[in-house]
């Protein structure tokens, strides 16, 4: 099967398997992946140990202005980079994972974020995920999805994750944080998390990845007119 020189949106709750069914779409139609949430995460690490959070997770936003400025942060084939150091593993962790929301939340970051967003979005064939996609970033992308599953399912998936990658997750901690997150990433000023109008809601609470592409691939014909 194949698909026309488009965008494709994944935006959603955190957790919701943005990641995992971006990827399967980009390999299946030999689109490119962006992963703009690795940006944000990106930010906060590089805040993170050059001391801009403070223990407290008070941001020095005057320091991170003026750290943004010379931040070489980008998206390479093998993943995410701060200049040549790969920082794939770091950003992952639980530290960032609960400082990434309020670092996110400044409009500041997400303009110095954005325009590199925007410029991997210039060539077609994309598929971003993240949270802002569909409504801010590219609102006029071709198809856009929002995810959602229950807390608990999402909650269990980020602890197998953490668990597979060697971590030592504690089920509750991993839940607060990511309640902490929705909460601040739908309710922030800037580009909250919301469901643009044009949005697919696809709710894969329990749905197998394989149901979740063939979804997709019903999109397709439907918006199309593809068959396989
Ligand atoms: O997708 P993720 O969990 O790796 O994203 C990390 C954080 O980055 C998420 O809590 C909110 C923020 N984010 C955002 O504000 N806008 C995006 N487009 C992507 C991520």
């Amino acid at each position: 099967m194949n698909i026309p020189d488009i965008i494709i949106a994944i935006d959603g709750y955190s957790s919701t398997g943005k990641s995992t069914l971006a990827k399967l779409i980009a390999g299946q139609y030999s689109f490119l992946y962006l992963d703009s949430g690795a940006m944000y995460r990106g930010v906060t690490l590089h805040a993170l140990e050059n001391g801009i959070i403070d223990n407290s997770g008070a941001i020095d936003e005057a320091r991170l202005k003026t750290a943004l400025e010379t931040l070489d942060l980008d998206f390479r084939i093998d993943g995410t980079y701060i200049g040549e150091r790969r920082v794939e593993q770091e950003i992952r962790t639980l530290e960032v994972s609960s400082h990434v929301s309020p670092v996110s939340a400044i409009p500041f970051v997400r303009s110095f974020v954005d325009a590199k967003l925007h410029a991997f979005g210039q060539r077609k064939r994309v598929v971003m995920d993240g949270r802002d996609i569909g409504t801010t970033v590219f609102p006029d992308a071709e198809i856009k999805i929002f995810m959602t599953a229950t807390p608990e399912v999402r909650a269990r998936r980020r602890f197998d994750e953490m668990k597979a990658k060697g971590q030592d997750p504690v089920m509750e901690e991993v839940m607060k944080n990511l309640l902490e997150r929705d909460h601040i990433d739908s309710h922030r000023e800037v580009s909250p998390l919301s469901r643009a109008a044009d949005a697919y809601v696809l709710d894969n609470s329990d749905m197998t990845l394989h149901e979740e592409t063939v979804w997709f691939q019903g999109l397709c014909q439907g918006k199309f007119g593809i068959l396989e």
